[in-house]
Order: structure tokens, then sequence, then C-alpha cells
């Protein structure tokens, strides 16, 4: 199906968004925005706001935001196509028409999704009855109430090869066959694939039922613990994840979501109040598994069993997500007490001990470092040189050219640090006391950098943060060092501003520590864009106030443009993955809004008041119906 971003801006643009929200939320007028209490939060006073103008939501509260398709999907629950498709009708316009044979799936899916369905209520009817006492028994023994279980679905398939052919007699075989539920071999009788397990449904993110786990009850077997549907037209391992239509509005709210090995974990973690848990379905993470949970947050938390194989599951994870690593994505990773998995952990130690562990998630780096140092002795000079090989072989993997020559500094250091003894601190370069003072002898600009500097700040560039952190370093030289490898990898891309910042650092190395006087920029450039404008700038501001504002607009300014490249990117894949870009554009519009209310709040004392006052009202937590409004 081709939609296009142009169809579907046409279609944003056609339908209000605060007559959708309003259907199935409050909205008061404010200005000429609307604002209510947040729906994907809990909260007093109103931190949501609509604006048709912009056609977006956004909450101050938890950052939910997003346009009417997302409204639709995130707080509706419908599936992107289901959204786009009732927008449309509303809106009189005609949705692309798919062709023939993908039409044929979606018909022949969704008899399936009736199947799975009746299998589904035939196995919760058969734990209510009276083969299920066993099944029954053997969830009370690992404490699941009954709100637990009849959350999750849990159902029991009888030990009779036969059983379910009768009971869904409204299907064809073939149909129960296609589905994963009943196995032809040959010239042989069809028969029931699950029998005498425990069963679980696994939905797909909108909850329908797209397969089965069955796990083994009696002890004294050598049938494997978990039997999984096998892949049909409705279920694919490696592209589902258990639990996902759960733990995806749970994760907007906590902004986290957690990866655990099993099923049981995930129902343990949701039965402890831990909602925003999922599970791959008995295979290592895929790429597609990643880009799924990346889609929900930006660094999930992996949290496998503390046994050496589950730590083996969290490396190859590590392994997978590297080639993948892009700005801003990354994965934390859990190191759980050995011997145990989530669900032993909080049955032994509670929640509080839970929380802890996932609280203190490693980084990625800080694992893959931990690992190959831990992977073997390191004795001899050849063990050394073997941990250095391990490291830049993974270094290697990353395909981001940024994340990767960060990734092979910082490991090469550690290396370093642990192979090699200390090494000496380079040398400052003296500067003599001159008549005059010592700003005599500061170090200037090159006379390049000078004249570029010189034409930048008299119109030549309209960049406002970029000249700004210009003259912000030059007046705060002893930030520059600080800073260095993020200014580094910035200049090495912008050739506007980045000869300048290249000298400003060559300037700062020739400072001695601890000196605080400005570099000297030549005659005739008036240094800063804008004085008022940013604090570190001001003549009187608190230092410390100064240089956190400084490394603010440094980080800023190093981000742009990997946001901006992201965009562009996202936006070229509409046409062969609108429903991936379409998500991945509404995250990084989201991301570039928050970008550009931090450099708002920067430049603008009266915006950073207003912030203030707004954040002191939520943490006070009164019924204020006060207007959030601040112009
Ligand atoms: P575990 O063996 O760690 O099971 O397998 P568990 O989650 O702790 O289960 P309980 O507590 O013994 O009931 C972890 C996951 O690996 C897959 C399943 O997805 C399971 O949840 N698995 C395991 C299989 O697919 N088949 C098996 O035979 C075993
Ligand atoms: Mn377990």
């Amino acid at each position: 199906m081709a939609l296009s971003p142009q169809w579907l801006d046409e279609l944003r643009s056609r339908v209000t968004l605060s007559s959708v929200i309003m259907r199935t939320v409050k909205l008061q007028k404010a200005g000429h925005e609307w604002k209510a209490c947040c729906p994907f939060h809990d909260e007093k006073s109103p931190s949501f706001t609509v604006n048709d103008q912009k056609s977006f939501y956004h909450c101050f509260g938890c950052q939910a935001h997003g346009d009417v398709i997302s409204w639709m999907t995130d707080q509706r629950g419908m599936s992107f196509m289901d959204a786009v498709k009732e927008l449309a009708a509303e809106a009189g316009m005609e949705v692309p028409a798919a062709d023939p044979q993908s039409a044929a799936r979606a018909e022949q899916r969704a008899g399936l999704h009736d199947v799975m369905q009746s299998a589904q209520d035939y196995f919760v009817r058969n734990l209510q009855g009276n083969d299920g006492a066993g099944a029954r028994d053997y969830l009370k023994g690992r404490g699941f109430d009954q709100h637990t279980i009849e959350r999750f679905g849990f159902g029991y398939a009888p030990p009779d090869r036969q059983a379910m052919k009768s009971a869904l007699s409204e299907y064809e075989e073939p149909m129960l066959i296609e589905g994963g539920l009943r196995i032809a071999v040959d010239d042989k009788d069809p028969y029931d694939r699950f029998r005498s397990r425990l069963m679980l449904p696994i939905q797909d993110a909108r909850g329908r039922v797209i397969a089965f786990g069955g796990r083994i009850l009696e002890t004294n077997t050598k049938a494997p613990k978990y039997l999984n549907s096998p892949d049909t037209p409705l279920f694919d391992k490696g592209r589902n994840l258990y639990n996902l239509h759960r733990a995806g509005p749970a994760s907007r709210k906590t902004n986290r979501v957690v990866v655990v090995e099993g099923y049981m974990d995930v129902i343990a973690l949701a039965a402890a109040g831990i909602e925003d848990a999922v599970a791959p379905m008995g295979t290592a993470l895929t790429e597609t598994q990643i880009e799924m949970l990346w889609r929900m947050v930006e660094t999930p938390v992996l949290c496998f069993d503390g046994d050496a194989a589950g730590q083996r599951a969290a490396m190859r994870a590590v392994e997978r997500a590297l080639p993948m690593l892009r700005p801003a994505h990354s994965l934390r990773i859990v190191r759980l007490p050995s011997g145990l998995d989530p669900d032993d952990l909080l049955r032994q130690k509670g929640r509080k001990a839970m929380d802890d562990v996932l609280e203190g998630a490693a980084t990625l780096l800080d694992t893959l470092w931990t690992f190959e140092r831990d992977a073997h002795p390191l004795t001899t000079p050849e063990d050394k040189a073997g941990l250095k090989a391990r490291l830049l072989g993974h270094t290697d993997a990353i395909q981001d050219s940024d994340i990767r020559s960060l990734y092979r500094r910082e490991l090469l250091e550690r290396f370093s640090a642990f192979a090699y003894p200390p090494r000496e601190q380079k040398p400052w370069v003296k500067r003599e006391w001159k008549p005059g003072g010592f700003k005599q002898a500061n170090p200037t600009l090159s006379p390049d950098a000078a004249a570029r500097l010189k034409r930048s700040s008299s119109g030549g560039s309209r960049d406002i943060l970029a000249n700004a952190v210009v003259a912000g370093l030059a007046r705060h030289p002893d930030q520059i060092l600080r800073h260095a490898d993020q200014l580094e990898r910035f200049a090495a891309s912008d050739n506007r501003v980045g000869p300048t910042i290249d000298s400003l650092i060559e300037a700062a190395e020739v400072l001695e520590p601890g000196d605080t006087s400005p570099i000297l920029i030549p005659d005739g450039i008036s240094q800063a864009p804008d004085e008022t404008r940013f604090s570190f700038l001001r003549e009187g501001t608190d230092p410390k106030a100064a240089c956190d504002d400084l490394a603010e607009a440094v980080s800023l300014l190093v981000e742009r443009p990997a946001l901006e490249a992201a965009l562009a990117a996202a936006t070229a894949r509409f046409e062969t993955d609108p429903e991936g870009a379409f998500t991945e554009q509404q995250r990084l519009l989201k991301r570039k809004l928050e970008f550009e209310q931090r450099l708002g709040q920067m430049v603008s004392e009266r915006a950073a008041k207003a912030a203030q006052s707004d954040s002191d009202r939520q943490t006070a937590q009164t019924d204020s119906q006060d207007d959030i409004e601040t112009d």
C-alpha cells in the first residue's frame, strides 16, 4: 500500500485534532490551544495541551507527544492502518488501495485470528473445568493470584490428541493446521500440538491472540519445558515480543522497557506491579525486536538470568545491537545475582530488590568492557593483545562513525589504563608574565579563524546557537578542553564554524590549567551575537551556572546535525516502510520539539521562569485550575 508523507499530511490537516481528542478527553480552551489533565499519566493539574494549528498534542508532564494518527494508535490502541482508515473516512479521503494479493492475505489472516481466539477460549474453559485441576494447583503453587491468571489468559491443554479438533469443529482442519494448533505429518492423522500443558496466549501489539506457549506440568518427562507455536501467517517469533500490547502503554508512563527472558518472568513482574516488561519467544533478540524496543524508548533495559546462559544471551543481544547503534539509542544491561531469574529474585527478595537491580543497569559500553576483560585470564602480553583485538572487533562492528570512534577511544583508554602503567600527563606550555598582565600573553585566534568568525558574526550566518557557542568558549576558555571530544567531532562535520572551533581548541591547549581569562578575538569583531540572550555571555552570571549553560549549548549544537540527519532518513524511508517511518518521524519530531524548548529556555529568562513555576505547580500537586499557557 502506497501511503505517502504528503497524503498523511493532507489527512492531518483535514481532521481537527481537538475534535478527535474531545471525544474521550474533556478539553478546555486556553488561548489558541486546548488543555486537559493528561490521559497518558495520572495528574491533578493539566499539563496536556492540544494545538490545532500545529496539529499536535504534547504533555509537559510525561512528554507524551503526537498527532492525530498517534492519538488513535497510542491512546485508542488501534493499529496504524485502522487509524488511517477511520480518519480518512471522516476526512472524506480515499485510502490508496492495496493490491489484490495482499488483500487475499489479509482475509486469510482475519480467519486465522478467529481460530486463535476460539482456541484461547477453549484453553481457558479447560483450565476452569475438571481437567484443569492439576494446572490450577500448579498456578497456585507458583503464587499467581486469580486476577493475574485471568489478565494473562492462562489456560490448559488436555492430554487427548484429538481434543482440539472436536472442540473447534466449526473450523476446517487446514485452518487449525495453518494456525499451528494441529500437526499434520505426511499420511498420518493430524493431532493436537499442545497436550497436557499450561497454556499462555501470545498476543500482537493490538492484543489479538496470534500464538501460544505451553509449559509442561509434570517434572519427570523428557519433553521440552516450553513448547511454542511454529511460525504461521500470524506469528513470526522474531517480529513479536511477548506482552508488547500491555508493556507499550506502560512504558509511556515509566519511559522504560525491561526485556526479560521468559514469559513467567514477565508475568511475575506484572503481578508485582512492574508492567513495562516484554520477553522474546525463546530465541535470541533479533534486529527487528531491537528496533521495536527502540520505538518505545531510547534505551531498553535487558534483564537476563544470572547464570552463564543468561549472560551469554545478553552478550548476543549486545553484539546484535552494535552495528545498529545510532545517536541516543542504546541498551542497558542488568546483571542479576547468579542463578536467579527475575521471577526468583522477586519471590526471594521482593519488589524493592528488583527495582534496585533495574536502577543499577550497566551501560552497553561497560557491559562490553567487563565481559571481555573477564572472559579470559590476562597474564601474558599475548593475552592482553587478545583483549585489545576483541575490543576492536566489537567497535569495528559499529556502523555509525561517531559512535564507533567514541567507543574506540573509550575502550582503548580503558585498555591502556589496564594494560600499561598510567601515562605521563601532557605538559602544558608555560606562559610568562609580561608587562600589562597575562591578558597580553593570551592566545588569539588564527587570522583565518578570526576572519571566518567576523563574517559569521556580521550577519553572514544566522546561526545564533553556533555563534553563541563560539563566543561562549572564547569567553570561558577553561571549559573548552572539557568539551573537546564533542567539539572536535562537531567541527569535523561543519565547515562554517568548524575551523573556528578547531582553532579555539588549539588556543585552549596552550592555556595554563585554571586560567580563566578570555581568549582574545582580534579587533573589529562584535564578539557576541547577542550578549544578553545567553547567560554565559552576560556579565555577572554565576560562573557555575554559566558553565552549565555553556555545556548545554555545546551539547545542543552537537546534537542538532544528528537529529536533522535522522529526520531526513526517516522521511526517505516513507516509500518502503510507511508505518515504521511514521513512528520514527513522530519520535524524532518530539525530540526536535524538546530540543527547541531547551534552546528557547536558554535564551529567554521569561520562558525559563515560566517553566520553573510550571514544574513547581506539578510538584505541589495542587488542584488549581491555573492556566498553563505562558503567552
Ligand atoms: P527458562 O528455562 O529460563 O524458563 O526459559 P522460565 O521462564 O524460568 O520458566 P519457569 O520459571 O521454569 O516456568 C526461558 C524462556 O526460554 C524459552 C521460553 O520462552 C521461556 O520462557 N524456552 C525455554 C523454550 O522455548 N523452550 C524450553 O524448553 C525452555
Ligand atoms: Mn523461572
